[in-house]
């Protein structure tokens, strides 16, 4: 019974630290030697000292941006080559230890289960539907259990492997649902995807690592710190949730009904975040669908504009990402950060990203112009791989899609959703994925 000796029992394994959030952003704080910090912008009180800015005049006070394509030592970059072998791994460098934190060297291996297959129709269109849970060994800790929760539906009549777009579901507590999409926004997202014969898949972050300070020492990122607090430039949720995705992409390399060279990663809000985090680090990724990330996704963090630093740095929403980012919200400022979103946006390059807003009404908060300028921003480097930018660097009116090269924006015309940008994703996206 050697192996029992080398894997520890739960019963012999000290419980994971609890802490609430604010217990824990203090520890990180701590560790940081920070002891104060600025606090958000409100978005909810107009009249408050911290009020949210919407006045573009007051939204630029940092408009010069990190140049991607200047090393660090100062040298400009002029070749692909160079930009894989020597600046790409700088910006990830820099992403890895301030932003979003490190992804340890060695995760655990995951093994997919098939819990059930059905035969199902949505819509019209008859469909298989795969029900998955990816067992997170936790032998170094069996304290911790994460078993990561996919769903999997390909065309029941697809002549071979299909293209798939993978969501970061969210889950509403009992009860409560999405709120229903207007009137007149056109059938399902799944059922757009559906018509182009392609497959669709649902990864719920929460199966991963909670949404919340509280439980950074369980999920994956405690299970592997063996239920101990984060050092600063451990990972974050966001890349946690993007290591999830990762894994559910290796799932698919192994199933013939999924194609996984054309696969894409979609998200939503604090899940759009996360989707342009997976995008960002894992090549494998064919495609993605950013909406309304807003700040710690697509929107420059120099912007001051909706939502900024000091939130993501605060005790609620710290969690996303690595510890160190809380000192660009305390003793440094957003100028200092070594890199802007539109690297984040780079790392994806040559692949084709869309970065996806809402309007004015209902999705100022993430600051679609902010986003832009990132999309715009990434332009040189998608030009230096050969591939075609947004073509501009002028904020386009609302509900003018550019989607003429592998960097795309559309602002729509409602709120926080990415509801009616799903039939201009899919249109630019077939060019990418092709048929079924
Ligand atoms: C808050 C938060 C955003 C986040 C959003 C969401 O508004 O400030 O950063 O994107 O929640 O995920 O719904």
């Amino acid at each position: 019974m050697a192996f029992v000796a080398l894997s520890a029992r739960a019963q012999d394994t000290p419980a994971p630290a609890k802490m609430t959030a604010q217990q824990d952003h203090q520890q990180m704080m701590d560790q940081l030697h920070i002891t104060s910090l600025r606090p958000g912008a409100d978005g909810n009180h107009p009249q408050a000292p911290n009020a949210a800015n919407y006045d573009e005049a007051k939204a630029n006070p940092y408009p010069k941006l990190p140049d991607p394509l200047v090393l660090k030592n100062g040298k400009k970059v002029k070749s692909a080559k160079v930009w894989w072998s020597k600046r790409r791994p700088e910006i990830v460098e820099d992403f890895d230890r301030e932003v979003y934190g490190r992804v340890p060297k060695v995760t655990p291996k995951v093994t997919w289960e098939v819990t059930g297959t059905t035969q199902e129709n949505n819509g019209d269109v008859p469909v298989v539907v795969k029900k998955l849970v990816g067992h997170v060994d936790n032998s170094a800790y069996p304290a911790i259990a994460v078993n990561i929760d996919l769903t999997l539906t390909t065309p029941a009549n697809a002549s071979g492997p299909v293209p798939v777009i993978m969501e970061f579901g969210f889950v509403f507590p009992a009860g409560r649902r999405m709120p229903p999409p207007p009137a007149g926004s056109g059938p399902p997202w799944q059922q757009q995807v559906l018509a182009k014969g392609w497959g669709y898949a649902i990864l719920i972050p929460g199966s991963v690592q909670a949404d919340n300070g509280a439980g950074l020492t369980e999920g994956i990122i405690g299970l592997v710190n063996k239920g101990q607090p984060r050092k600063p430039d451990d990972w974050g949720a966001l890349r946690a949730w993007a290591w999830g995705a990762s894994r559910a992409l290796d799932y698919f390399e192994t199933d013939k009904a999924v194609d996984a060279r054309r696969v894409g990663i979609e998200g939503l809000s604090r899940y759009g975040k996360a989707a342009l985090v997976t995008m960002a680090y894992d090549q494998r990724f064919a495609i993605g669908f950013i909406a309304s990330s807003g700040e710690g996704g697509a929107k420059l963090h120099r912007r001051n504009y909706g939502e900024i630093v000091e939130n993501l740095a605060g005790s609620g929403e710290y969690h996303w990402m690595a510890g160190n980012f809380i000192k660009y919200g305390g003793p440094l400022n957003w100028n200092d950060l070594p890199v802007d979103s539109h690297e984040l946006v780079a790392l994806c390059a040559p692949r084709p990203v869309f970065i996806s807003a809402g309007a004015f009404r209902g999705d100022a908060w993430v600051d679609a112009k902010g986003m832009f300028l990132a999309a715009a921003g990434a332009g040189p480097v998608y030009r230096l791989l050969g591939k075609k930018d947004l073509g501009t660097t002028e904020m386009p009116p609302i509900e003018t899609a550019l989607t003429d090269g592998e960097v795309a924006f559309r602002q729509h015309s409602g709120g926080h959703t990415a509801g009616p940008n799903w039939p201009t994703f899919l249109e630019w996206a077939s060019r990418y994925l092709g048929g079924a």
